[in-house]
């Protein structure tokens, strides 16, 4: 299983602009996670700060016990060998074909032969449905083929952890769901932790079993797929919707003023070019037939179950609505036992009840009645 990354008071700046503060989430280990933003709200720069390759100022980022914010470069080069990065362009060595690109990593950093090269490139070329393709040069691939040939070049160390910074730009609507299920069915081979950044909404919704969304320097809020694809949280609403109505603009952020123009614009029955409301949770993507089941889901569903009563109504109602009815039967759920838990208003009554349940899960969603676990540890 892939290994947990617990994030706590993370906060990163370029001189005197802070990119975002005082992010804290657990990436539950082997589960598939994605973060969304808006342009230029640092998604980009959190994948770099939990590899190391941007050092936040403050707060901690550990991975097996090793925060990576503070250990030493030594400890460091260690720690980033269990991670395997796809880069927003796929980052593939234009002048080399695709084999020797995917061999590169093990060729740079392992003592293996040439003939156990072969065998580890010729395997993720296939997990990435790129059998055949070995001699070609990056430039003379369409922009999918290379974006898989960075994932199968990302996978030949045994990641144990998979960072992958839009995997969706430039590709259309297809070939994205190819993504969206190859990204699936590698969690489904490999269990490994995957955080997946993202402005795809379709993604975002099928895909992962936590979202997060990053807006105005802060994480607006990190949790279980539900909370996100549930929220009536204005910001995560219009992102999901595409539109633009809300607290979104397009320099990032809208002033009061703009915000009520646009809405009578709208009431005045022009259309503000989102896509139809999209609300509620849609089932996740399955494993293609044939690979199993993803170890990940019985995993999540007993952390999910263990939180319950934590989440949002809306979150609690999408999580129940999903069981089987073995599950139901499992968990203790029934259509007359079951009911929604109040949501922990007080802070007391939460410190209390948070002790027993992956504290860093649900993130703090500013101005919101939802009040959000104290930072903590994971699953
Ligand atoms: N090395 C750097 N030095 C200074 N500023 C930087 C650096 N890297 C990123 N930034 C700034 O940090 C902010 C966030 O950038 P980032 O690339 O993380 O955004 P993003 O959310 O990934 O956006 P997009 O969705 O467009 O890819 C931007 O204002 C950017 O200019
Ligand atoms: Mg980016």
């Amino acid at each position: 299983m892939g290994a947990e990354v617990v994030v706590e008071g993370l906060t990163k700046s370029f001189g005197r602009q802070t990119i975002w503060r005082d992010v804290t989430l657990t990436l539950p280990p082997g589960e598939v996670s994605v973060m969304l933003g808006p342009s230029g709200t640092g998604k980009s720069v959190f994948l770099k700060s939990i590899i190391g390759l941007l050092k936040p100022e403050r707060g901690s980022c550990e991975i097996n016990g090793v925060d990576i914010v503070t250990c030493s470069e030594h400890k460091l080069y260690e720690i980033r060998k269990l991670f395997g990065v796809l880069f927003q362009d796929g980052a593939l060595f234009g002048s080399m074909n695709l084999y020797d690109n995917v061999a590169f990593p093990l060729r740079e950093h392992t003592k293996k032969s040439e003939a156990e090269i072969r065998k580890i490139v010729l395997e993720k070329l296939d997990m990435t449905g790129l059998n055949g393709a070995e001699k070609k040069l990056p430039g003379e691939i369409s922009g999918g083929m290379r974006k898989r040939a960075g994932l199968a070049r990302a996978l030949v160390l045994d990641p144990e952890i998979i960072l992958v910074d839009e995997p969706d730009s430039g590709l259309d609507p297809v070939r994205t769901s190819y993504i969206s299920q190859l990204l699936i069915d590698l969690n489904t081979q490999i269990d490994a932790t995957i955080l997946i950044v993202s402005h795809n909404i379709n993604l975002a919704r099928t895909v992962p079993d936590n979202i997060g969304m990053l807006f105005r320097r802060e994480l607006v809020m990190f949790g279980p797929r539900e909370v996100l694809l549930t929220s009536e949280e204005p910001v995560v609403k219009q992102f999901l919707n595409g539109s633009r109505l809300g607290p979104i603009g397009m320099s990032e952020e809208k002033d009061e003023a703009t915000m009520a123009a646009e809405q009578a614009h709208v009431d005045a029955g022009h259309h503000d070019g989102s896509t139809d409301d999209v609300s509620g949770v849609v089932p996740q993507i399955q494993p293609t037939p044939g690979l199993g089941e993803r170890s990940a889901v019985g995993r999540r569903l007993d952390r999910v179950m263990s939180i319950l009563h934590t989440l949002p109504p809306a979150a609690q109602e999408g999580i129940k609505e999903s069981l089987t009815e073995d599950e139901k039967a499992r968990y203790g759920v029934g259509a007359s036992q079951f009911r929604p838990s109040p949501r922990p208003r007080d802070s007391g009554e939460w410190r209390s009840s948070s002790g027993d349940l992956g504290d860093g899960e649900v993130a703090e969603l500013p101005n919101s009645s939802w009040r959000n676990a104290p930072p903590g540890g994971g699953a």
